[in-house]
């Protein structure tokens, strides 16, 4: 599960907002029956929340982990709604995603609830997974570091030190997202490279173990070459995690 630069290598699948019990029982065995032949590769599905109690029964025991994909910024108390880090422990969620831009676009979410919602993941022992990227009229406009770099920053501002060694970041380019249209290898190690390069402008240690996933039309075609670039260790994978060939071979790559 290590990658030469002797970081983590992981591929989640982001389900979003799909699923059933009858599907995902399917889904899950497949997944949990692959990854045994993929040894190099952490694997982990994030689904809603309702089907958490689902992922530990199926996958219990089986390389496969498994998270949520948001979660309150607060511990607990009168928010109706929401669901509190603590209790997707109890459920042994093992990731987080948080900030992503679906999140942020149609929830407002704040770079700062955001940081907020990682602080609460890693006080319950689990990983958060920070999402962030720019939209099609912010990279046509030159904004991608300016606007990548301005939300990491909060993370950076707010975090600890221990706290951003058990971090991980993914890169998604909000124009790349679900439309088929993948960023470049190059244009996500490049943005990849200037992540990592301002963790280590701050925190040298964190930089050097942290792993950033690449998101964004990820597919069984384009993930070797995606992840074969020097700082992109894995990928945030939507619409193909819903196939568990297509995810298995994504995995594999
Ligand atoms: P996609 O979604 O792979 O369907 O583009 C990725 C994500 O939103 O995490």
């Amino acid at each position: 599960m290590v990658s030469t630069q002797g970081r983590k290598r992981l591929v989640i699948g982001n389900w979003k907002m799909h699923g059933s019990l009858g599907a995902n029982a399917a889904l899950l065995c497949a997944v949990a029956d692959g990854a045994k032949g993929l040894p190099e590769t952490g694997v982990a599905v994030c689904a809603p929340f309702p089907y958490l109690a689902q992922c530990r029964e199926l996958l219990a025991g089986s390389p496969v982990a498994w998270g949520a994909q948001d979660v309150s910024a607060h511990l607990q108390g009168a928010y109706t709604g929401e669901v509190a880090a603590p209790m997707l422990a109890e459920f042994g969620c093992g990731y987080v995603l948080v900030g992503h831009s679906e999140r942020r676009a149609y929830h407002g979410e704040t770079d700062a609830l955001v940081v907020a919602k990682a602080a609460r993941v890693l006080e319950a022992g689990l990983t958060p997974v920070i999402c962030m990227g720019e939209t099609l009229a912010q990279r046509e406009a030159g904004e991608t570091e300016a606007v990548v770099g301005a939300q990491l920053d909060v993370a950076l501002d707010l975090l600890h030190a221990d706290q951003l060694a058990k971090v991980m970041l993914a890169y998604e380019p909000v124009w790349a997202i679900g439309t088929g249209k993948t960023a470049t290898s190059e244009q996500a190690q490049a943005v990849h490279a200037f992540l990592r390069g301002r963790v280590d402008a701050r925190n040298a240690a964190a930089a050097k173990t942290m792993p950033i996933l690449y998101g964004g039309s990820v597919k069984p075609g384009n993930a070797a070459e995606l992840f074969a670039m020097q700082d992109i260790d894995g990928g945030l994978i939507g619409g193909a995690s819903l196939a568990a060939a297509d995810f298995l071979v994504i995995c594999g790559a």
